[in-house]
């Protein structure tokens, strides 16, 4: 892997300003998904890591909440520009441990910065109320104030983003995080922790757990109760895990989980605009996003033609390592991964599905994680795939007929995250907005990701909001002065 800057490269946590062994001394591998080859080995933290960082935390939330937002902002503007001043570094290193093509690990390096040069922002906007009170002798005000500790917990799957996403408006409030990073991609979080330390975020402020016992440190990080917030992205039945275990401790959480996005095609649709659409929504990362579109509905009108258009496109795609910048989609996280997408190809395929383009490994080299993109039409709802998130770059094609049919099957599921329709009607575009019961609808655009905008889930797929206006009150506790016997 050719850095530029070598310092970006780190193999141990991160804690109160140190990077430091594990204090049992041990390490885990993280290699590179497209070819297998050991990158380096880690710190292999455990919970008496873990409490040392949530006290250096705790230590480090005085100072830090007591600066002025403008200060605060300040310190994070600086980090967003060592992140842009980095980027390709940062980018190559993502790739190498994740497997994306390095055209989106650069997209995902600019997306997560845009989060912190977002709350830089936002810190000096944490605006109170003044409250016209019930008596005359009364004044009432009511202020905002940095919730403490925050843990967060991150995926493999944005090992940049979703990181910057949480951290950023935590520190712009005021408070100070504990990040378990993800097992198999730690190496973006440590890079951020070093430009973080560069751009002056204090001893204690962040600290970055690196671990391949997951348990183990959630554990730690719910139960204890100097963490006063839990900040999560990654599947449901962890996400439900981990609410229980916060419910002993009443801890604020916020939950970002997993998806079962449904994508529409109307029959008087812009057919080549949907594809283009279903492309960007189901190829990025491989597949590997909660908000990838899950399901594709395609009115019976258009099935055929919307369906050969599709196979053309997705042949189109170029297969390989991530680092060779005409590749599209690169490998699969892991070989399970890879299992779990046979699997459901399978299952589909027994239950009647055909495979129009895809439907395999791809045979590089012995071992390869890369899966076929693959189209997948006739598929129906007695499928696995049609319950479970794929998570690969399978698009299963579902037919149906009017409006009301394919708004109770894009419902019918106990996911609530992402979806997409493409149609022209306006009563329509109206009606299908309002029904559908997700966080986010794409309303002919595949795209939704953005900063400015409020990312989360309904039903099991979460709550609480990142990014925007809303995403720093997920870090806030308002508290309600009473100013009593003013005469
Ligand atoms: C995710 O897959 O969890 C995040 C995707 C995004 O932010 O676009």
């Amino acid at each position: 892997m050719k850095l530029r800057n070598r310092s970006l490269l780190k193999n141990q946590s991160y804690i109160n300003g140190n990077f430091t062994d594990a204090s049992s001394g041990k390490t885990f591998s993280v290699v590179n998904p497209y070819d297998g080859n050991l990158i380096t080995q880690v710190s292999n933290c455990d919970r008496t890591d873990t409490k040392k960082a949530i006290l250096a935390a705790q230590y480090a939330l005085d100072g830090w909440k007591k600066l002025t937002g403008i200060e605060r902002g300040r310190i994070l503007r600086r980090w967003y520009e060592l992140q842009i001043e980095h980027l390709e570094d940062l980018a190559i290193l993502l790739t190498a441990e994740q497997g994306k093509p390095l055209v989106e690990s650069r997209g995902e390096i600019l997306y997560g910065a845009s989060f912190v040069e977002w709350f830089a922002e936002e810190a000096k906007r944490v605006y109170g109320d003044i409250i016209p009170a019930h008596q005359q002798d009364i004044r009432i005000s009511v202020i905002k104030q940095p919730v403490g500790v925050v843990a967060a917990i991150t995926p493999w799957n944005f090992p940049n983003a979703m990181i910057t996403r949480k951290v950023a408006p935590a520190l712009a409030a005021g408070c100070t995080m504990v990040l378990k990073a993800p097992k198999l991609t730690p190496l973006s979080a440590l890079a951020l922790a070093v430009l973080g330390e560069q751009a002056g975020i204090p001893s204690g402020v962040f600290n970055v757990i690196t671990s391949d016992n997951a348990s183990e440190i959630g554990n730690e990080l719910t139960e204890n109760p100097i963490v006063r917030k839990l900040s999560f992205t990654g599947s449901t039945p962890v996400g439900k895990h981990l609410i229980k275990k916060c419910a002993d401790t009443v801890k604020k959480v916020s939950m970002e989980l997993g998806g079962n996005a449904p994508f529409i095609v109307f029959s008087d649709a812009d057919l080549d605009k949907a594809v283009e659409g279903v492309i960007n929504s189901k190829f990025r990362n491989a597949g590997q996003t909660c908000v990838c579109s899950n399901r594709i509905f395609v009115q019976e009108e258009v099935y055929d033609v919307f369906n050969s258009k599709l196979a053309a496109a997705i042949k189109k795609l170029r297969l390989g390592n991530g680092l060779d910048e005409q590749v599209h989609i690169g490998p699969l996280v892991e070989e399970k991964a890879v299992k779990f997408v046979e699997d459901l190809v399978a299952d589909a395929k027994d239950h009647g599905a055909q495979i129009l383009t895809g439907g395999k490994r791809y045979n590089l080299h012995e071992d390869s994680l890369i899966y076929e993109p693959t189209l997948l039409t006739d598929a129906t709802q007695n499928m696995r795939i049609f319950r479970e998130e794929i998570f690969g770059p399978v698009a299963p094609i579902y037919e149906f007929r009017n409006e009301e049919e394919v708004i109770k099957m894009a419902n019918d599921t106990p996911y609530g995250l992402a979806c997409y329709f493409y149609g022209k009607d306006f009563a329509q575009i109206t009606r299908v907005s309002e029904a559908l019961e997700y966080g986010m609808v794409g309303i002919n655009t595949g795209k939704i990701s953005t900063t400015l905008a409020p990312f989360g889930g309904i039903k099991e797929s979460g709550f609480g909001r990142e990014g925007s206006k809303y995403g720093i009150d997920e870090y806030l506790e308002i508290k309600y002065l009473c100013f009593g016997d003013i005469n």
